[in-house]
């Protein structure tokens, strides 16, 4: 057990102010669900174990939790010392630090957490609190110190007279705990009235009353400690993180035309000299490459762009574009389109469930879905790959260097051979040969005769 960190994360509140089905720590930030912050972080430190307290309704919680953590039910709601009192079971006699952290912070910093523990283990204190000074109080409890400077209690606002009122120092409920003592201490802490709760605070008086040391880190920046209890916090906590990691990729080289509208979820990743222009959001999975242009207006959700790519005032989802390739405006990738590299792809096209080979052009006003498109076509304005029966959906394959002419309609299933070429305003209904061009509605094969080859 010696030299190791446990980390408790209180999720079990009840999160009634965000008035929502899904429960509170569910909730994204910058795309990640708010209870994974704490819970990479507590990845990050080395912690192990790792509880995370829930309510009798976290099942959801818990489920997207998985092995990450271990889940501790607190049936009822009875105060912030009662839930870390149900992660005792998993974490007593496991470790020699226990760092307690909430589930709806996510804003805090690693580096801050990182401080707080070294600083704990230097001074082996009973408890080292985390404080930050702020004329806004937040509701927060206040700090109260002795005339040395040492802590002697944290008053919850509710009951602080106007001295404690007064005071700046704010506690954040975030503390790292000698276990031992921790375990030892924490059935003591009294249960307070008018709610009858246990409130985890109360571990600093009994601290001082065992003589035991209370430390503490202070931090200047309230934006580290946003609890979030309503959709107004979120979208705070939501700010802060965005703007985090616009800094982040614009240190990595990216540039960024307006962070101010551009939204990177924390899971996306971009490659340098890439130029993201405003009002863009890059979603979930997302892999930008390098000297890509992205935006204005693009929405790309879990798809891949490559080096060099271009996405002008589209939409891609779970899609994929190799190098080169170009969209928009107004182009619409969905799930399992595939543009090859060098793929020209114009205004109001849709391509789905579709690979493009590389070279392919489709400049204009077509969709292409349940497709296979080989190198070199030129699919003209206003094709359409007519994909569905009513029932069933049927494939279009086109082979490499075909000239589909501009308004045809492909009626799968259906085959075009390489080389091909298609007159404009056919309807396909039957596969056209290699090299044959075909025409007319329904398409048919231009007959060869020797008047024709003169
Ligand atoms: C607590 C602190 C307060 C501090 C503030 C900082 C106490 C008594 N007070 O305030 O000094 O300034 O945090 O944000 O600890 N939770 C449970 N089960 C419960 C109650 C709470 O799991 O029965 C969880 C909540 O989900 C939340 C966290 O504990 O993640 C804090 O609860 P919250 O009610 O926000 O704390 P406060 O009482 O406002
Ligand atoms: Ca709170």
């Amino acid at each position: 057990m010696a030299e190791r960190l446990g980390v408790a994360i209180l999720a079990a509140g009840q999160g009634t102010r965000m008035r929502s089905d899904t429960n509170k720590v569910l909730h994204p930030v910058c795309g990640v669900p708010m209870v994974l912050w704490p819970l990479e972080h507590a990845r990050a430190l080395g912690a192990d174990p790792v509880a995370v307290v829930i309510g009798n309704d976290g099942d959801a919680v818990q489920d997207l939790v998985g092995e990450r953590a271990v889940c501790a039910i607190q049936a009822e709601r009875k105060g912030t010392g009662h839930a870390l009192l149900q992660a005792a079971a998993s974490l007593q006699g496991r470790c020699d630090v226990v760092l307690c952290l909430y589930g709806d912070m996510p804003t805090l910093r690693l580096e801050t957490l990182q401080h707080l523990v070294s600083v704990h283990r230097e001074l082996r204190p009973a408890i080292t609190l985390l404080s930050v000074r702020s004329a806004d109080s937040m509701g927060f409890g206040r700090v109260v110190r002795d005339e040395d400077g040492c802590i002697r209690a944290i008053v919850e606002e509710a009951v602080a007279d106007a001295e404690v009122l007064s005071l700046t120092e704010l506690n954040c409920g975030v503390y790292c705990f000698d276990a031992e003592w921790l375990w030892g201490r924490l059935t003591d802490v009294p249960v307070t009235p008018p709610k009858n709760e246990y409130y985890l605070t109360d571990m600093v008086a009994l601290a001082t009353a065992d003589g035991r040391r209370v430390s503490s880190v202070t931090i200047d920046d309230v934006s580290e400690v946003i609890g979030i209890n309503n959709r107004m916090h979120l979208a705070a906590a939501e700010r802060v993180m965005r703007q985090r990691v616009c800094e982040h990729w614009m240190l990595e080289g990216v540039t960024l035309m307006d962070p101010a509208t551009t939204y990177i979820d924390a899971t996306v990743q971009i490659g340098q000299d890439t130029v993201i222009y405003p009002n863009t959001a890059l979603e979930g999975q997302t892999v930008i490459g390098r000297n890509a242009r992205i935006g204005p207006n693009a929405l790309i959700r879990d798809s891949v762009v490559g080096d060099r790519g271009f996405v002008l005032a589209s939409v891609l989802e779970e899609a994929r574009m190799d190098e080169a390739s170009e969209i928009g405006p107004f182009g619409h990738l969905r799930p399992k389109a595939h543009l090859g590299e060098g793929v020209h792809m114009g205004n109001f096209g849709e391509v789905k469930d579709a690979y493009l080979a590389p070279g392919t052009k489709m400049g204009h006003f077509s969709y292409v879905g349940n497709a296979r498109v080989g190198e070199d076509v030129n699919i003209g304005a206003g094709t359409i790959t007519c994909n569905y029966d009513g029932i069933l959906k049927h494939t279009t394959t086109i082979g490499a260097g075909a000239f589909i002419g501009s308004g045809t309609m492909l009626v799968a299933p259906v085959r075009v051979g390489p080389g091909a070429r298609i007159g404009a305003g056919s309807v396909v209904t039957h596969d056209v040969d290699e090299g044959a061009l075909a025409y007319g509605v329904p398409a048919r094969p231009r007959k060869v005769s020797s008047a024709d080859e003169r």
